[in-house]
């Protein structure tokens, strides 16, 4: 953490758990109580939904704003929600999947208002290691001491390392009071144990993964500014959201003319690509689809083409 992020993180602030979405499970049982808000940024991973509303809690949107193929924060639906008394948020940093890396004033300002407004933040920093030239991940909670207080950071080596099967995550939880409770949610539920494999797969990952790492994030980077070429020369109404980071793109089909309800299915019964449709994202996410590039780019290129042919089909 110290040597990518310039975070000084205490061991003992460190609680494992089987994997990201449950630990926010966790966070939300303990931390929260039924009925209460949290606010969630649109168009954003769909988990983020049920985990709220299927532990009984609401969920807040303050979808993220789009302009000139770029998407930011709307710090005043933010603030009009934590001034009538949300008192919770799952940030998503980097952001899966409009792929933003959110940058120092973007997240000063958050903070700002989660400390004025005293706000809890579990903010899931999943995707921290795949970030691309030019950009920096910064962890919310290195942003001050008065928002790492009120931060629970969710990080992994599930994506970096592509180990998701294994079932490992890292909770950082500086606050005492709030790491005690929500230990305590996982004692209840009795998953202090963690899968033997995962723990050796993750020393082994961060120990020596270093220079996989810095390959991978070379390729990932060079397949989507690939796509995002390509695609401009296959179709001006497929727009590829600018990426910072992930390894996914968010595209912007509204041009297309086909109706949010049937683009996911034009992409699979006329190309034969099932990519992410934009809605399971959130109503923001509609004429939107998700595409996966973390594969070799000749199966990249093979897509593109079928796109080709799909388009002078319509
Ligand atoms: C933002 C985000 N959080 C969490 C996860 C999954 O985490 P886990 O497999 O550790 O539950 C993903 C996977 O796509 C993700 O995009």
């Amino acid at each position: 953490m110290e040597n990518r992020y310039n975070w000084k993180v205490q061991p003992e602030w460190v609680v494992h758990s089987p994997g990201v979405v449950p630990g926010l499970a966790f966070a939300i049982n303990a931390l929260t109580d039924p009925g209460d808000k949290v606010v969630i940024q649109p168009p954003v991973y769909p988990p983020f939904y049920a985990v709220i509303e299927e532990n009984g809690r609401t969920v807040a949107e303050s979808p993220l704003v789009e302009a000139n193929n770029k998407f930011t924060m709307d710090f005043e639906s933010l603030e009009s929600h934590f001034s009538s008394g949300v008192k919770y948020m799952i940030l998503c940093s980097p952001h899966n999947p409009v792929g933003r890396v959110w940058d120092k004033e973007e997240l000063q300002h958050l903070a700002r208002l989660a400390v004025q407004y005293e706000i809890i933040i579990f903010s899931d920093e999943i995707w921290s290691d795949l970030v691309f030239s030019g950009h920096r991940h910064i962890p919310l909670a290195s942003i001050s001491p008065q928002i790492a207080d009120r931060t629970l950071t969710f990080m992994a080596p599930s994506k970096t390392f592509n180990l998701a099967g294994f079932y490992l995550s890292n909770i950082v939880i500086p606050n005492h009071e709030l790491r005690e409770q929500f230990c305590a949610q996982i004692k209840r539920l009795g998953l202090t144990h963690l899968n033997v494999f995962g723990l050796v797969a993750g020393e082994a990952a961060y120990r020596h993964g270093e220079m996989w790492l810095k390959q991978l994030l070379a390729y990932l980077e060079k397949n989507a500014r690939y796509v995002a070429r390509k695609m401009s020369k296959i179709t001006s109404k497929i727009k590829v959201v600018e990426p910072e980071g992930t390894f996914v793109l968010w595209l912007d089909c509204r041009q297309l003319g086909i109706p949010s309800q049937e683009l996911n299915n034009f992409f699979v019964s006329e190309a034969g690509i099932a990519f992410n449709d934009g809605v399971i994202f959130g109503a923001a996410g509609q004429g939107f689809q998700r595409m996966n590039i973390g594969c070799p780019r000749a199966l990249i290129d093979q897509a593109l083409e079928r796109i080709a042919a799909a388009l002078k089909s319509l």
